[in-house]
C-alpha cells in the first residue's frame, strides 16, 4: 500500500480529497494542515526523518498555498514564503525523502492576451504577485523535483471554505441585485471533480502509469464571472438579479487576466479522464450542499 500525505488538508481541495479517500483503498492517507505541518518551517519538513519511520511516504499533495489573490499585493513575502520558498523545500526534500511531488497552480501564471485555451506549451506573463509567486512555484517543483505532477486548475469552487459560489449564495439571499465582472472569462473547476483527477493520476502510478508533468485541468465550458454568478442564483432559485459589470467598475488591487480558458487535451489524453461541464459540476455542487435536490 502506498502513502500519500496531503499538505494544506483542511482548505477547499484538501477536504475534496478527504471526502474521496475512502473510495481509494489502496493508499493510505494523512491529511495534516498547518497546526500538524507547516510547510514554510524547514523543521516540519526535517521531522519527516522521523515520520518516514512509521510510514513510507510515497506522494505528497500539496493543497496548501497562498491563495488570496488581492491581499498578496501587499503581503508580498508571507505569499512569496509560501507559493515559492516552501514550495522549493518541499521539492529538494522529495530525493532526500523518495516522495512523488503533486502540486497544484493556476491559470493566473497567464496575461489573458489569448483567444485559445491555453496550452502548457503557451508563455506565461502573471499580471499579480499570486500569479508570480505560483509559476515560480511551479518552476521549482519541475525542475528540482524526484518526480512530479503540477496541475494548473482555474476558478476553484467547494462546499468547502470560502469562494465565489459561496458569496454569491449569501448574496443572493442578503440582496435584490448583484453586479458581476462579464469581461473576465474562464472556467470554474469544481474541487472534487479536481479531486477525482489527482486521484486517477495516483492511482496510474500504481499501475506504473505515472506520466510526470505540467498538466491543466479545469471543468469544460467557457464563461464569464456573470455567466458563473447568473448560473449560481438561477440553479439555487433565488430572486436576486445579476446584472454585468467592466472590470473597471468593481475596486480590486489585482489584476487579473481577462481570458484564462485551459486547453485540457493533454491531461485528457494521458489519463483518459471524461470531464465534466462545469454547470453540471455545479449542480453536483449545490446538491452536495443541501441547496438543490439530487
Ligand atoms: N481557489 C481558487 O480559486 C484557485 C484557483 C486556481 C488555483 N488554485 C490553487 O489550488 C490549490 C488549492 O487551493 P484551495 O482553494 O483549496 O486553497 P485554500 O482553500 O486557501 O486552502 C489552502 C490551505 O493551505 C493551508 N495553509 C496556509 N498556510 C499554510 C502553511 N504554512 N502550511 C501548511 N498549510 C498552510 C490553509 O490554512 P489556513 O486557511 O488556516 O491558512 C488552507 O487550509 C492552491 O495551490 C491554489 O493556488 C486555487
Amino acid at each position: 500500500m502506498k502513502t500519500v500525505l496531503v499538505l494544506g488538508a483542511k482548505g477547499q481541495l484538501g477536504r475534496s480529497l478527504q471526502a474521496i479517500a475512502p473510495a481509494h483503498p489502496g493508499f493510505q492517507f494523512l491529511f495534516w494542515d498547518k497546526e500538524e505541518f507547516n510547510i514554510t518551517h524547514y523543521s516540519d519538513w526535517d521531522t519527516l526523518f522521523y515520520v518516514q519511520k512509521k510510514y513510507k511516504i510515497d506522494w505528497i499533495v500539496n493543497c496548501a498555498a497562498y491563495t488570496n489573490v488581492e491581499k498578496a499585493e501587499t503581503e508580498r513575502e508571507e505569499c512569496e514564503e509560501l507559493n515559492v520558498k516552501a514550495v522549493r523545500m518541499m521539492s529538494d526534500f522529495s530525493h532526500q525523502f523518495g516522495f512523488k511531488v503533486l502540486h497544484v497552480s493556476t491559470d493566473f501564471v497567464f496575461d489573458g492576451e489569448h483567444f485559445l485555451p491555453y496550452t502548457e506549451d503557451d508563455p506565461i506573463r502573471p499580471l499579480s504577485w499570486y500569479g508570480q509567486t505560483k509559476a515560480t512555484g511551479d518552476y521549482q517543483v519541475l525542475l528540482r523535483s524526484m518526480e512530479a505532477v503540477v496541475l494548473r486548475t482555474s476558478w476553484l469552487y467547494s462546499e468547502y471554505g470560502n469562494n465565489f459560489v459561496k458569496t454569491m449564495l449569501r448574496l443572493g439571499a442578503e440582496r435584490e441585485e448583484l453586479k458581476v465582472v462579464c469581461d473576465q472569462v474562464g472556467t470554474p473547476t469544481y474541487a472534487g471533480d479536481l479531486a477525482f483527477a489527482i486521484l486517477e493520476i495516483l492511482e496510474s502510478d500504481l499501475r506504473g502509469e505515472l506520466k510526470a508533468g505540467l498538466y491543466h485541468y479545469s471543468n469544460e465550458g467557457v464563461c464569464s464571472w456573470y455567466d458563473f454568478a447568473h448560473e449560481v442564483i438561477r440553479q439555487a432559485g433565488l430572486p436576486a438579479k445579476v446584472l454585468p459589470i467592466e472590470t473597471g467598475e468593481y475596486p480590486a488591487v489585482a489584476s487579473r487576466p481577462w481570458y484564462s480558458v485551459l486547453n485540457k487535451k493533454k491531461i485528457k489524453q494521458a489519463y483518459g479522464l471524461q470531464i465534466p461541464h462545469w454547470t453540471d459540476s455545479l449542480r453536483t455542487c449545490l446538491a452536495n450542499m443541501g441547496i438543490i435536490n439530487n
